[in-house]
């Protein structure tokens, strides 16, 4: 059977034009997305595995999008390893019981995906029989999780996990280790429940100097992605241009770039690693041909090969529908 136009540009194969989809690519600006959210809770939806297989699959249906990421959350992990999640209307997530001792470090238990993540991998089968694209799976970069689990929260300047790895070095790598484990394990299940790919966000490690990115979030994010084999393995992370030249050190197949960086830089600088992104997530609120133009130049700048377009981050809730509407038409008709 031939592969699939996104397998294929994971692969680094050229293609007549790229793949689409979005990081948050389900969420709260689709209506028929707040419509399913009115029912439950958001980490009720995440654990219905029939909920997230619908939700998974309204954007790929309303927009025809080339990949289907599966609905869940990178927290979750979490909550199975010992510390409970909440997430408060409006607020989101906060760990009432964070990890901020090497006694808690200890204290936390090793994960199992498919006794502690059952719900998540039955969403990926369902998908993955359902979906008339592909299905992605993912996880949270050891880094990016710790930062939750010690603040017990999100936050601007993650003062108390960079309080942790400097004072106690040695427990912050352990913890890193342990996420390491749990999220590497994790994906190789997903790859197993029918992901053709996975993608491990880094979204807060670009928070770091590069002597502390190379030093911990690195090493870390290399050790979850080597637990993980048989699909091509993304690694995204945020406000990573500084670390550009050494993203490959991950040993990720593929390297998500944020908008800031530029594409044809990227590719100087990567060689001829695929790369995925990176449209700014706020140009989707200009004027469609405004995106067009914009789209195109990623598309120009990243050339036929190894390409999948995407966002440089997240959609966020307040985008317009006819904003995405125009960039997946801008692709669409790259070339034609
Ligand atoms: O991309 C997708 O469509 C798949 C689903 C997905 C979600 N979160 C759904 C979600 C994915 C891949 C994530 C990843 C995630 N979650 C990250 C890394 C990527 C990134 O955005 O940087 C992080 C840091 C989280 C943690 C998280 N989850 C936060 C900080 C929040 C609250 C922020 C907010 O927008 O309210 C969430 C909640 C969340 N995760 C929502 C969705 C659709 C909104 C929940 C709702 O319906 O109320």
């Amino acid at each position: 059977m031939e592969r699939s136009r996104i397998e294929r540009a994971l692969r680094g194969e050229e293609i007549d034009r790229p793949p689409i989809w979005f990081m948050r690519q389900a969420g709260r600006y689709l209506p028929e997305y707040r419509a399913v959210r009115e029912k439950t809770t958001f980490l009720g939806l995440c654990r219905d595995p029939e909920l997230a297989v619908e939700v998974t699959l309204q954007p790929v249906r309303r927009f025809g999008l080339d990949a289907a990421i599966i609905f869940s959350d990178i927290l979750l992990p979490l909550d199975a390893m010992g510390r409970e999640l909440r997430f408060l209307a409006g607020e989101g997530p906060s760990f009432p019981d964070p990890v901020r001792t090497a006694a808690d470090v200890r204290s936390l238990k090793g994960l199992d995906p498919h006794r502690d993540l059952k719900e998540p991998l039955e969403a990926i089968r369902l998908a993955a029989a359902r979906s008339p694209v592909p299905v992605l799976g993912f996880a949270g970069a050891p880094f990016t999780l710790a930062c939750y689990l010690v603040e017990g929260g999100g936050s601007q300047d993650w003062i108390a996990t960079k309080r942790f790895m400097t004072t106690e070095p040695a427990a912050f790598r352990d913890l890193l280790d342990r996420l390491a484990d749990a999220v590497g394990a994790y994906l190789q299940a997903q790859i197993e429940a029918g992901a053709v790919a996975v993608q491990l966000f880094d979204t807060w490690a670009g928070t770091l100097s590069f002597d502390d990115y190379r030093s911990f979030a690195l090493p870390a994010a290399r050790r979850a992605l080597s637990h993980v084999r048989g699909a091509p393995r993304i690694y995204f992370t945020k406000d990573a241009s500084p670390f550009l030249h050494v993203l490959r050190e991950t040993g990720a197949d593929v390297i998500g770039l944020d908008w800031r960086t530029d594409m044809a830089h990227a590719r100087t600088v990567l060689g001829d690693v695929p790369v995925q992104g990176n449209l700014d997530p706020i140009a989707l609120f200009a004027p469609p041909d405004e995106i067009r133009r914009r789209v195109h130049a990623i598309i120009r700048a990243a050339g036929p090969r190894g390409h999948v377009m995407n966002l440089g981050h997240g959609i966020v809730p307040e985008t317009p529908i006819e904003g995405v509407v125009a960039m997946v038409d801008a692709v669409k008709s790259w070339g034609v």
